[in-house]
């Protein structure tokens, strides 16, 4: 079989473990052309993948005209999602679009019918799915660990971590980190507790103390863009509660900024049978002939983030060439995410829970 052509839309910092991902399997796949704004950005990266100036662009609907590409990878700023994705579906091409699908609902809807419309595999970037602990997890919950999961508690908040640049301009980010992390645990736990149709949210947002400019940064978090003077007009602090069809919750906490011992990516899940926290390892919590058990697994379950994204590019390359393969990471999941994410922001505006059709 031919190698499938991707071409890879936006060139910035997350765009480089896609490009890892498609090296992993240089027998299926190939890098063919990029396209970013930024066309120095482009460029240098052009250079390193030994792609000819000719198949780089700086306008995605360009990029899309070439006949051989068979796919379309998109890593823009939030709010290129759904045209660089539109634009590729409409010229013929699989689209793998990275997480948050798009700023809103309307706009993900539009992305899901122009892939329907056109026959053509959309996959969002859901990259936590295809993690090493949610392996564990899903392969312990389908065998009944849990018995039925109806509460879980996730929690991405950072001390101070806002990556300052277009995360923090809501007209490219579309939020701040509910919108950034929060669809990291909210997907997370909804795919593990079983996809349930949410049926309504009830969210609060901050925004006390934004970027905080007065205190220097400790960690890594530097967006490619950040300035001394950018705007910041997203919330740093996002709680909320999602209700779902079956009866279980989910409780979520999102922040950049936050007065708190440091950053934490906590996710408890509680089953009628047994729980789990996930901190970086999986501890299981249950009981055996009527004691309370707690239980490390003897295998590696500490999320292995490039091995994630080169397991979610095989799959979009799987999807494509392998008849049968079911897209563990569909376009309707990103749609319903983005419902959830569009309902909490609307509920902490208005004060009031938001049913979700
Ligand atoms: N899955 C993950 O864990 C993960 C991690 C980080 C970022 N992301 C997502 O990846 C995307 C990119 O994030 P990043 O950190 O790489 O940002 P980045 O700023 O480093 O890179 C984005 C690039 O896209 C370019 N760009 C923006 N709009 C464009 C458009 N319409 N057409 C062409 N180029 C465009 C910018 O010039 C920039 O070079 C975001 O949606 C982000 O949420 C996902």
């Amino acid at each position: 079989m031919e190698k499938l052509k991707i071409g890879i839309v936006g060139n910035g910092g997350i765009s480089g473990c896609h490009v890892t991902g498609y090296q992993a399997i240089p027998d299926r796949a190939e890098i063919y052309a990029l396209c970013d704004i930024n066309r120095d950005r482009a460029m240098a990266l052009a250079s390193r993948l030994g792609i000819p100036a000719e198949r780089v662009f700086t306008d995605v609907h360009e990029m899309v005209k070439l006949k051989e590409l068979d796919a379309v990878d998109v890593c823009t700023w939030n709010n290129g999602h759904a045209e660089c994705t539109i634009a590729a579906l409409n010229a013929g091409k699989h689209v793998l679009c990275e997480k948050p699908m798009a700023i809103n609902a309307k706009q993900a809807k539009e992305m899901q019918d122009a892939a329907e419309k056109n026959g053509k595999h959309l996959q969002i970037g859901f990259v936590r799915r295809f993690g090493n602990d949610m392996e564990v997890l899903k392969n312990i919950e389908k065998d009944g660990f849990f018995g039925d999961i109806y509460y879980a508690k996730v929690n991405y908040t950072r001390r101070n971590g806002c990556p300052g640049g277009w995360f923090s301009d809501s007209s490219r980010s579309g939020g701040g980190p509910l919108i950034d992390l929060g669809v990291h645990v909210i997907d997370f736990s909804r795919y593990l507790m079983g996809n349930h149709k949410p049926v309504s949210v009830y969210g609060i947002t901050f925004d006390k103390l934004k970027n905080r400019p007065d205190i220097r940064k400790a960690g890594g978090y530097f967006s490619s863009d950040a300035s001394s003077s950018e705007i910041y007009d997203v919330e740093d602090l996002a709680v909320g509660l999602i209700r779902f069809d079956n009866g279980s919750v989910i409780s979520i906490d999102a922040a950049f900024s936050l007065n708190q011992a440091g950053d934490k990516g906590d996710m408890e899940f509680f089953g009628t049978k047994g729980g789990a926290k996930i901190t970086g390892t999986v501890d299981l919590f249950s009981s055996m002939s009527g004691y309370m058990t707690n239980t490390q697994l003897a295998y590696p379950t500490a999320f292995d983030f490039v091995g994630s994204f080169n397991a979610e590019i095989k799959h979009f390359v799987d999807c494509i060439t392998v008849p049968g393969t079911k897209c563990i990471a569909p376009a309707e999941d990103g749609v319903v995410l983005m419902k959830i994410l569009d309902g909490l922001y609307e509920s902490s505006r208005t004060g009031h829970e938001v049913i979700l059709d």
